[in-house]
């Protein structure tokens, strides 16, 4: 077992190489993640200010991917009610997403907000995993 300190000791300095991000453009993959942020009130407070301008037209004003522009959608605007979404994306992911939107989908790249706003609207959808209500987790195309 001499390589097991090896190994530990590879995977910690080397979290980005092989880590949930590896596979994000460079310039993502290492963003440094205001974690404090993220937890603030005021933050989730000026994210969902944003998020009822821009983005519940097509992701609903409870996050159940219900907007009213949804309707005929091929792709499904993202629950982030749903705390699979939470477990399967990481922050970085969600800042990604936002500024650069995803190619071949509805999803628009929202690269004129500021990366604060940008933060501040990936620390509101992170938040509302799990606060769906019964009955909302329909699954895609079932309406
Ligand atoms: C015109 C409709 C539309 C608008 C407006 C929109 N989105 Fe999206 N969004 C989508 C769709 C559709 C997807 C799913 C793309 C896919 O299937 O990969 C998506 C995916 C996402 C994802 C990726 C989630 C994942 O699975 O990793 C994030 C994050 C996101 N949107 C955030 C936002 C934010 C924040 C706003 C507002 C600033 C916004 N979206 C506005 C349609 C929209």
């Amino acid at each position: 077992m001499r390589w097991l300190p090896a190994a530990l000791a590879i995977s910690l300095t080397c979290t980005a190489c092989n880590g949930p991000d590896s596979d994000l453009p460079p310039s993502y993959r290492h963003v440094v993640v205001p974690a404090e942020r993220l937890r603030s009130g005021e933050a989730i407070a000026r994210g969902e200010a944003l998020y009822e301008t821009h983005c519940a037209l097509c992701h609903g004003e409870r996050g159940d991917g219900r907007g009213r522009r949804s309707a005929g959608f091929a792709k499904r605007p993202t629950r982030f009610a749903d705390p699979g979404w939470r477990d399967r994306t990481t922050p970085r992911r969600v800042f990604f997403t936002i500024r650069e939107g995803v190619s071949g989908t509805p999803m628009p790249s929202w690269r004129w907000l500021s990366e604060d706003e940008t933060w501040d609207l990936a620390a509101y959808v992170l938040s509302l995993a799990g606060t769906a209500s019964p009955g909302d987790d329909a699954s895609p195309g079932s309406d």
